[in-house]
């Protein structure tokens, strides 16, 4: 059961807001306030390093998001993994995001395909869960992608929704898809595909900065070419 503590951290860390919590005071039955309650702490939303709009000259994904996760954008019981002998390959690098080389038949017009964890880096592949005992039973994939022209000129940013899985919602505006022949459940949901919608500003070849969040890890932030 999430406790009320960390349901208000959660609630403050998903919205960016400052969360005010109202003082309970007994007095023996009584309704009347205390005088001289001791007014709760509010808590505050971490102070989290600003997402990029473009890749800085020596970008680093890994350092970036263990900084920022550190910070706060990461629960902090995934931090010990995280901040570990193996953290980039097993824990950070698997949230970070890659273009499969998919046949393109099953990428509608208009989306990216992405997937997370890439091999070619060495890292494990995200895995993704129905809730579960595992996962607080809040379920184990990412909830929303965002996607942005890497520019520093005004741009579109369009976020997919994910509320379900490995079945999208009805209401939710990205996709799953698998490579040929495969489900998106298959070896532990390690064989989704998502599908974000792009933006219309962006075209074949363009840079775009990849913002995402895992329900169970947190937000995570790479930059990603689109395919030519
Ligand atoms: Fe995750």
């Amino acid at each position: 059961m999430v406790s009320r503590r960390r349901f208000i951290q959660e609630l403050a860390t998903a919205t960016g807001a400052v969360v005010l919590v109202p003082a309970v005071s007994r007095c023996g039955g009584s309704t009347k306030p205390a005088a001289k309650a001791a007014a709760a702490p509010a808590l505050q939303a971490p102070k989290l390093l600003p997402v990029p709009m473009v890749p800085t000259q020596d970008w680093d994904a890994v350092s970036f998001n263990r900084e920022r996760g550190n910070q706060g954008a990461i629960p902090a019981s995934y931090l010990p993994d995280i901040n570990g002998d193996e953290g980039e390959a097993k824990h950070l690098g698997k949230h970070l995001p890659f273009v499969p080389g998919v046949s393109g038949s099953i990428v509608p017009s208009g989306y990216l395909a992405i997937m997370w964890g890439d091999p070619d880096k060495g890292h494990a592949p995200h895995p993704n869960a129905e809730p579960g005992p595992d996962n607080n039973n809040e379920g184990h994939w990412y909830n929303w992608i965002k996607v942005r022209k890497a520019t520093t000129d005004p741009a579109a940013e369009v976020e997919s929704s994910y509320s379900s899985w490995p079945v999208i919602g009805s209401e939710d505006s990205g996709a799953y898809a698998a490579p040929d022949g495969a489900d998106p459940s298959d070896d532990g949901g390690r064989k989704t595909i998502y599908l974000a919608a792009l933006p219309a500003d962006v075209k074949p070849g363009d840079r775009v900065r990849i913002w995402a969040h895992c329900l169970t890890h947190g937000e995570y932030v790479d930059f990603l070419t689109l395919p030519a």
